[in-house]
């Protein structure tokens, strides 16, 4: 196969990315006059204005014709077929089961997946029922007011993300925590608040491994049993205060959890594509199965959308075409993601797992080191808050950073007034970005003349904005749970376009490994009081000085 660099779509980019013109957006709307809605489209609920990017028509040709020559219409093929797309680990990622809604079977060699993926599901809701209206109770048999969901990375952030964004639906059900650092202060924060008489642990880990998860598990499980093993027996406090979302259903038994409270799932979901699996249990506990339900088929018709709708008309193909314009061609370090939704605040952590852990890698799928950049560095944090932070950088930075506004048209929360000013915020903001301002027109809006006062002058540069700057405006019409479903599924189909373009594996995570083995090696030396001979003189000097400081009386 041709490298990617080395093909005529590639090249055709790098030169079109040369003209001088390249980034000027406002200049393309001027020559456009339908520019707002030929570059703008809807799919599964979700309105994706990318108008305000420097692509024009023949831009959009030129990355549709690189899709094409990645062969991406038979990769999203291969993924939803079940195919072995993460070559490293030699399986398939088919989160889409876990959301399919239809009757079409899913195969995995062969053999259908959907049966278990439905009998899980059914599992959850009869759990969640049980837990959510009372009849499972707690050893002293009182009803559980709150869930712990101990989990880290995809184990955390999926569900944490979906529980924050569904927060106005949750009011009925019980109070669900996520504890997932192992600085004790995340678990003895979270538990000085709880009776652990009322209190549901949830242990969320694939593998059932994780350094993190499994300290904070089993000090959760000491918590429980010295408050409650003195006056129930401990089988039966372990037995109805656990339950596990895992594939690794031997390692849930040996910690003592029962078979019946075990959600499992299989290694052909990846962690951070994993909350539509029984690693959703949180969501369910917290808003319902209804609404989980609802997250799922919210998913799915992007699924169907992504699956099935010509390139150029494909939202999540467009949305990560736009993205490696900016990163491949126009030199874009970083991308930003500004849900205008106090409700989304957990989204952007979220996605960043999700990009960067799918896409933070340099070997091609044949093993060869690239030549390009791969994902870009993703961060964000809600408006209007930022704006009050990092948007300078924004605006008047010398790097350019693509931006993700995201607008709920309709707020849950009855707190007249708040939301247009909300919404009012994050468009103008879209709006700042493109328009600029010169310093003619500082120099016009604070009423000085040509030559006049110096210093007005002076100030008038410092005051400017350049101006052209991207970003694209995602419109939900509520944040219920279907769109929310919709708009995780959106931003994974990208990060898979993306990866399927820059013919990388963006299911595996080597990258996570080197540190996870060093950090045993270290915690040795921690618990030896000294530093082992291997280290780099810097580590070896840290670890002596943290023994001495930590062991001063
Ligand atoms: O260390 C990275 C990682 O493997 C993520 O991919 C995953 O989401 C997280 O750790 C948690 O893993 P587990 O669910 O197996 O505890």
């Amino acid at each position: 196969m041709t490298r990617l660099t080395e093909r005529p779509s590639w090249k055709a980019l790098k030169a079109h990315a040369a003209r001088p013109d390249a980034t000027d957006i406002i200049g393309l709307f001027e020559r456009d006059p339908q520019r707002a809605a030929a570059f703008s489209m809807e799919a599964g609920g979700l309105f994706l204005d990318f108008s305000k990017n420097p692509v024009s028509r023949e831009t959009l040709a030129l990355l549709l014709s690189l899709a094409e020559q990645a062969s991406l219409e038979q990769q999203i093929q291969a993924m939803f077929e079940g195919r072995r797309v993460n070559t490293t680990e030699n399986r398939p990622a088919l989160h889409t089961a876990l959301r399919n809604r239809s009757q079409r079977p899913v195969l995995v060699d062969g053999r259908d997946v959907m049966p278990d993926v439905r009998a899980v599901l059914e599992r959850v809701r009869v759990f969640s029922e049980a837990i959510r209206n009372g009849e499972a109770r707690g050893a002293a048999g009182k009803p559980f007011t709150d869930v712990v969901n101990i989990g880290i990375g995809g184990s955390d952030l999926g569900p944490l993300t979906v529980c924050e964004a569904l927060r106005p639906f949750a009011r009925s059900g019980p109070r669900v925590h996520f504890v997932s650092n192992v600085d004790g202060a995340h678990l003895a924060a979270t538990l000085a608040d709880l009776e652990a008489e009322t209190t549901l642990f949830i242990v969320s880990s694939k593998t059932f491994t994780t350094q993190e998860t499994m300290t904070n598990a089993r000090s959760a499980r000491k918590w429980l049993l010295t408050n409650l093993a003195g006056s129930y027996a401990q089988d039966d406090v372990l037995g109805r205060h656990f339950a596990a979302a895992s594939t690794n259903l031997e390692e849930t038994g040996r910690f003592g959890i029962k078979p019946e409270q075990v959600f499992g799932f299989w290694d052909w979901v990846g962690g951070r594509y994993s909350l539509w699996s029984a690693i959703g249990l949180p969501i369910a506990l917290a808003v319902g199965f209804e609404r989980f339900e609802q997250l799922l088929a919210g998913a799915h018709t992007i699924d169907e959308h992504f699956r099935t709708a010509p390139p150029e008309k494909n939202m999540p193909i467009l949305l990560a075409l736009i993205g490696i314009w900016h990163s491949n061609f126009l030199a874009a370090p970083s991308y930003a993601v500004l849900p205008y939704a106090q409700d989304l605040a957990w989204l952007p952590m979220h996605l960043q797992q999700l990009d960067m852990e799918s896409n933070g890698k340099r070997i091609d799928r044949a093993g060869a080191p690239v030549d390009y950049a791969t994902g870009p560095v993703i961060w964000g944090a809600p408006g209007t808050n930022g704006q009050h932070a990092f948007f300078q950088h924004l605006h008047q930075g010398t790097r350019v950073t693509p931006c993700d506004f995201i607008l709920a048209a309709r707020s849950e929360w009855d707190m007249p007034g708040h939301h247009d000013i909300l919404l009012a915020n994050g468009i103008a903001q879209s709006e700042a970005l493109l328009r600029g301002r010169s310093p003619e027109e500082v120099l016009d809006e604070i009423g000085a003349q040509a030559g006049d006062d110096k210093e007005t002058r002076r100030l008038a540069v410092h005051r400017s904005f350049p101006g052209n700057r991207p970003s694209n405006t995602i419109v939900v019409d509520r944040l219920d749970a279907s769109a929310v479903g919709a708009l995780i599924a959106l931003y994974e189909h990208k990060v898979f376009v993306q990866g399927a373009i820059w013919n990388i594996n963006s299911f595996d995570q080597w990258g996570v490994e080197l540190g996870k083995g060093l950090a045993k090696d270290v915690l040795n030396d921690l618990h030896e009081g000294k530093a082992a001979a291997g280290h780099d003189p810097s580590t070896s000097a840290l670890i002596e000085r943290i023994c001495t400081l930590r062991d001063k009386q």
